[in-house]
């Protein structure tokens, strides 16, 4: 056998270097360029980083449950009983018996038929959508939907669409458009899923769920309904908005969450059908082929589990906070969208501004993220404010007179 010769190796080595930093330059030049920093968390509320303390409102840590005693002890019971890690898909020896008791729950919360959890929510959205999509599946995907969605939807049918962010009317048009370019008369003569997200991550608003579900009774669409921000956050027992839709709603109705934010750990549920969840087991790449949660982040979902739906007044203060913050916020001049919840949006002009304000913020002790394309349309960079319950009045008093030093 021939070994091809060094330099043509050193040729494409060098294509793809200058390929990947042209990129990284495009990215430095529009103010777009992401870094990743070294974080060490204090509290629920409270992180250091280059040495400094600042308040933190960046995480989705909306109940403060990441530092909770009952899920701290819960982790050290299980890493001692079942050691660090599961070391298997859940199909092969990883299906440890906190799973059963954590999809139990989870029936019992949502009123769904099945249960399964995942690895994590990107994982989920990801491999669920696309083992669901069949040759003559359309997905219609909200403009704003998260990156998981994308991935799970485009590039597994031909068949897909966007439309405009929370517009029910614009949906049903497109959907009969949708219907008439795959060769039938209307909607019901195709398998569709309507997909969107209950609280929108970036924009901290919600979507027109009841409107949705009606849509979907009239054009026979499945709902694929991605509740990562709403989970411990909304709904009765802190399940979400469309908990109650899970026997209402369409027959095929699925509804996701994650643990990793609202619920202060890692991984990922769908509440859905039984047929649905025999299927993923036989069908979703992501859940076969991926090493099954370690112990102690099981133990975690499931203190979790013990504990969100009695955080009522939890779930209170945060939106009561958040209301106050936005209320403030809109006096002093920004815009905060049409956000409802404990996501809460400031408007500005450019990549430069959001960075400027973002920086502006920590030289007072404060963490509040930059955000900017590809995560958010070009005219619509913005901070983005994620409360927690574990704040106190004084750190949002802080974030309020930080804001109110700077000058655009
Ligand atoms: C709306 C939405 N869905 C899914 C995910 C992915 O969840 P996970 O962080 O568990 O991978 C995120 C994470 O940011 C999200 O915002």
């Amino acid at each position: 056998m021939t070994k091809p010769a060094t330099g043509s190796k050193l040729e494409s080595a060098s294509a793809v270097h200058t390929r990947l930093q042209e990129e990284l330059t495009a990215r430095a030049q529009d103010e777009t360029l992401r870094t990743i920093r070294n974080i060490i968390p204090i509290s629920a509320r409270e992180v250091r980083i280059d040495g400094k303390q600042l308040i933190n409102f960046a995480s989705n840590d909306y109940l403060g449950l990441s530092r909770h005693p009952e899920l701290i002890e819960r982790c050290r019971q299980a890493i001692d009983s079942y050691g660090a890690g599961t070391t298997s898909s859940r199909l092969v020896s990883g299906n440890i018996d906190l799973y059963e008791r954590i999809e139990a729950r989870l029936v019992a919360l949502k009123g769904s038929e099945a249960a399964l959890v995942f690895p994590s929510g990107f994982q989920l959205n990801a491999t669920v959508l696309q083992a669901l999509a069949g040759s003559e599946t359309c997905f219609a995907l909200d403009r704003l939907c998260h990156a998981s969605i994308i991935a799970g939807t485009t590039r597994s049918s031909l068949h897909w669409f966007r439309f405009a962010h929370n517009d029910v009317q614009d949906l049903e048009r497109k959907l009969t458009t949708a219907a008439r370019r795959m060769g039938k008369r209307s909607p019901k003569d195709i398998e569709q899923w309507i997909v969107t997200e209950s609280v929108f991550s970036m924009d901290g608003d919600q979507a027109p769920i009841d409107d949705l579900e009606a849509l979907s009774a009239r054009t026979g669409s499945c709902l694929y309904i991605d509740e990562a921000h709403a989970t411990g956050v909304f709904g009765d027992h802190g399940m979400g908005l469309c908990h109650h839709k899970q026997t209402s709603g369409p027959a095929f109705f699925i509804s996701m969450g994650t643990f990793g934010k609202g619920l202060g750990s890692f991984g990922a549920y769908i509440a859905c059908p039984k047929i649905v969840k025999d299927y993923l087991i036989n069908k979703c790449p992501g859940l076969i082929y991926s090493t099954a949660l370690p112990p102690a982040v099981l133990a975690a979902i499931d203190a979790a589990l013990d504990l969100v739906p009695a955080m009522k007044a939890e779930r209170r203060r945060l939106l009561n906070t958040a209301s106050y913050l936005r209320s403030q916020l809109q006096s002093m001049g920004y815009q905060t969208g049409a956000s409802t919840t404990q996501i809460i949006p400031i408007l500005v002009s450019s990549p430069g501004q959001a960075l400027a304000l973002s920086k502006h913020l920590e030289e007072r002790g404060i963490l509040v993220p930059a955000i900017r394309p590809p995560t958010v349309p070009a005219r619509s960079c913005r901070l983005r404010i994620s409360l927690s319950a574990a704040h106190t009045d004084s750190d949002v008093e802080r974030l309020c007179e930080a804001i109110k030093t700077w000058r655009m």
